[in-house]
C-alpha cells in the first residue's frame, strides 16, 4: 500500500495507544502508519491538532517526533477471491506469507497486502457493456475452490452504467475486470474491493429468523436451536467446553462458510483447527473444511489492539460472503479477551472507568457486535445470513461479571456451560436449566416442514421432565429414593437415560461427534416412547425392575454410537424392538 502523506508526528507513546499533535488534515478512523516503521494504527480520536491512535503493532522503538503517515482510508479489510482457506491476524494480515517472510515472529512495520497479487483467477463475466449496475450486483463469478464460487460484487456506494468489460479469462485481483461510468466519473472495478470494518455493509432489508442454523450437536438442535442469522452466547469457566463447542459447531454447521476467530485465547487452540479442519470432510459437500472456513488468529500473545479489531474484520468478512447470497457462522473465541483489550485500551487512554474497569461504552459495543447478525436480503436480491456465536469467559465462572450480564442483553440464544456437569464429564456441559432459545416458537414450522412434525411436542415433554426432575431430586436428597412411588422414580430415570444417551456427545468418536436431524428426531422419538409407554406399564402394574431388564433398553443406551448417520435403519429397529417389548410386558407383566 502506497504512503499518501505526513498528517502529524507523535508526542506521547503508551503502549499501544500513542497522543500525536501537529495534525493536519487526518480524518477520524482514518487508517495510519507511525514512525520509520510504518506501523500500522488507526486514528480513534481527534481532537483539534491533537489525535489518539491505537497501533496494532508493537511500540517499542517509537520516540516523540516520529512521523505519522495517513492512508486516507478508514481501517479496511480487502474483499476478494483468496479468502478461503485463509489465515488472518485482527488486522487481515496473512500469517503464512508473513512467516515465510519474517519467521514466526510477525515483524514490525510489514506490508504484506492480505490478498495474493500475483495469483491469477479465472474470472467469468456475468454483465456487458451498457448495463446499469449498482452495489452488490454481480459483475461476475470466480471458481474459488473446487466447490466455491466467489461472486463478484460492485462495491457498495458504486452506481452507473458499464463502460467495458474483459473477456472471460484469468485476473489477479488488481487488475480491472470492468469500468464503469459512474457521476464521480470512470470507475475502474476489480476482483477485490475494501471495505471500513467498523461499518456494516448494507443490504436491502432484514428477514425474519425462522430457518435453524443446524449444528449436529443434539443438545443445541433439538434443545436450544439458534437461527440462521441469530446471535448466541457460550459463557462458561475455564474448562467447561467453550472453545470444543464452538469448533463442534464450526464443523458440523449446515453455514456455506465458518469465519472463526481466535480472540485473545491460547496460541494451541488455533493450532487445533488448522490442524483439524484439513483433515475433516464436510458431509455435505465431500470437501476439506478448510474450504470453507477463514481464520482469524488474534491469539494472547498477540497485540491487544489487533485483538480489539479482530472480531469487526471477522463479522465484515462473514458480511461479504452473506452479500453473496450465502450463510455464514462466525465464532468468536472470546468476547471476554475482546473486552478485556478494549479495556486496556480504554485504561491507556485515561477514561473514566465504569464497572469492573470496563469503559462505560462496553454495552454499546457488545450491541453493535451483535447486531451485524441477520437474515437479510442483501443488494443483488439474495438471502444471505450471518450467525454470530460469541463465548464469554467469565473470571472464576461468576456470570453475574458485566461481559457475561451485557451480553445476555443483546443475544437470544444462551448456551450456559455449566462447571458441575464438566466435572461430571457430561459433555456438551450445556445446562438445560439455565440455557434458552428465544428462536423457537419462529422455526417451529421449519421443524414441521423439514424436521419432524413431532419435535415441538418431544421437545416440550422431554423439556418438562427435566424440570420435574430437579424438584424430584430434591425430595430425593430429603428422604431418600424409596420416598418416591415408582411412577416418579420412572422420572428420574427417564431423564438419567435421556443424558446419558441424548445429551452427551463425544466429539471425539466418530459417529457421536454429529447427528442429523433425522438421527436427532429419531433417538429423541425413541426415548419420548419409552418414557409414554413405560409410564402406562407401571400404572397397568409393571415395575421399574422389569422394565430395566428388557434388552431394548440397552440398545437405546447405545445408539448414538452404534447408529451411523448415513444408515438410521437400526434406529427404526430399535422403535420397532421397543413397542414390541412394551407389548409383552402388558400382556404378562409380573414376568417382563
Ligand atoms: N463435547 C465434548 N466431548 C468430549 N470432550 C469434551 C467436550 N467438550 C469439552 N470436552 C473436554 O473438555 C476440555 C476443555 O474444553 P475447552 O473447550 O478447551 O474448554 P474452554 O474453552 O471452556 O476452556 C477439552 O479438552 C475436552 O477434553
Ligand atoms: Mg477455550
Amino acid at each position: 500500500m502506497t504512503v499518501q502523506r505526513i498528517v502529524g508526528k507523535v508526542r506521547r507513546v503508551n503502549g499501544p495507544v500513542i497522543e500525536a499533535d501537529g495534525i493536519t488534515d487526518a480524518m477520524i478512523y482514518e487508517l495510519v502508519r507511525v514512525g520509520n516503521e510504518h506501523l500500522v494504527g488507526e486514528i480513534i480520536k481527534l481532537e483539534g491538532a491533537g489525535a489518539v491512535i491505537q497501533v496494532y503493532e508493537d511500540t517499542v522503538g517509537i520516540a516523540p517526533g516520529a512521523p505519522i503517515y495517513g492512508d486516507n482510508i478508514p481501517l479496511s479489510i480487502e474483499l476478494g477471491p483468496g479468502l478461503i482457506g485463509g489465515i488472518y491476524d485482527g488486522i487481515q494480515r496473512p500469517l503464512e506469507e508473513i512467516r515465510k517472510i519474517s519467521g514466526p515472529y510477525i515483524a514490525r512495520g510489514i506490508q504484506v497486502p492480505s490478498l495474493d497479487r500475483e495469483k491469477k483467477w479465472q474470472f467469468t463475466p456475468q454483465c456487458t457493456v451498457g448495463k446499469e449496475i449498482s452495489a452488490g450486483m454481480v459483475l461476475g463469478t470466480v471458481q474459488e475452490t473446487e466447490l466455491f464460487i466467489h461472486s463478484i460484487l460492485v462495491p457498495p456506494g458504486v452506481k452507473g452504467t458499464l463502460t467495458s468489460v474483459v473477456p472471460e479469462g484469468e485476473y489477479t485481483v488488481t487488475d480491472t475486470i470492468a469500468v464503469a461510468a459512474t457521476g464521480k466519473g470512470e470507475q475502474p472495478l476489480t476482483l477485490m474491493h475494501q471495505w471500513p470494518i467498523r461499518s456494516a455493509r448494507p443490504v436491502t432489508q432484514r428477514l425474519p429468523l425462522d430457518i435453524p442454523l443446524i449444528t449436529g450437536q443434539r443438545v443445541i438442535d433439538t434443545l436450544f436451536p439458534v437461527a440462521k442469522g441469530g446471535t448466541v452466547a457460550i459463557p462458561g469457566g475455564f474448562g467447561t467446553g467453550k472453545t470444543m463447542t464452538q469448533q463442534a459447531v464450526a464443523k458440523w454447521c449446515d453455514a456455506d462458510v465458518i469465519v472463526y476467530i481466535g480472540c485473545g485465547e491460547r496460541g494451541n487452540e488455533i493450532t487445533d483447527v488448522l490442524r483439524e479442519f484439513p483433515a475433516i470432510i464436510d458431509p455435505r459437500t465431500g470437501r476439506s473444511l478448510m474450504e470453507r472456513t477463514v481464520l482469524i488468529a488474534n491469539t494472547s500473545n498477540m497485540p491487544v489492539s489487533a485483538r480489539e479489531a479482530s472480531i469487526y474484520t471477522g463479522v465484515t468478512m462473514a458480511e461479504y460472503f452473506r452479500d453473496m447470497g450465502l450463510h455464514v457462522a462466525v465464532m468468536a473465541d472470546s468476547t471476554s479477551r475482546w473486552a478485556e483489550a478494549l479495556r486496556e485500551l480504554s485504561g491507556r487512554m485515561e477514561e473514566m472507568p465504569a464497572e469492573e474497569g470496563f469503559p462505560a461504552y462496553l454495552p454499546t459495543r457488545i450491541a453493535e457486535f451483535y447486531e451485524r447478525a441477520g437474515y437479510m436480503k442483501t443488494l443483488c436480491g439474495k438471502e444471505g445470513s450471518v450467525t454470530l456465536i460469541g463465548a464469554v469467559s467469565p473470571p472464576g465462572g461468576d456470570f453475574s461479571e458485566p461481559v457475561t450480564q451485557h451480553t445476555k442483553r443483546f443475544i437470544r440464544c444462551f448456551w450456559g456451560l455449566d462447571r458441575q456437569l464438566a466435572n461430571a464429564r457430561h459433555y456438551p456441559a450445556i445446562s438445560w436449566l439455565d440455557s434458552y432459545s428465544e428462536y423457537l416458537v419462529d422455526i417451529a414450522s421449519w421443524w414441521e416442514r423439514e424436521g419432524s412434525t413431532t419435535w415441538e411436542q418431544d421437545r416440550h415433554v422431554i423439556m418438562d421432565l427435566l424440570q420435574r426432575e430437579v424438584k424430584l431430586q430434591q425430595v430425593v436428597k430429603l428422604v431418600g429414593p424409596d420416598a418416591l412411588p415408582d411412577s416418579q422414580r420412572f422420572i428420574l430415570e427417564v431423564c438419567t437415560l435421556f443424558k446419558n444417551a441424548f445429551l452427551q456427545q463425544n466429539a471425539f468418536d466418530k459417529i457421536d461427534m454429529y447427528s442429523t436431524v433425522e438421527k436427532q428426531t429419531k433417538m429423541l422419538n425413541i426415548i419420548i416412547t419409552y418414557y409414554q409407554r413405560g409410564a402406562e406399564a407401571i400404572k397397568n402394574g409393571s415395575t421399574l425392575v422389569t422394565m430395566r431388564k428388557m434388552k431394548v433398553y440397552q440398545d437405546i443406551i447405545k445408539m448414538k454410537f452404534s447408529i451411523p448417520n448415513d444408515d438410521l435403519s437400526g434406529l427404526d429397529k430399535i422403535a420397532a424392538k421397543l413397542e414390541r417389548s412394551f407389548d409383552r410386558l402388558s400382556f404378562s407383566p409380573e414376568k417382563g
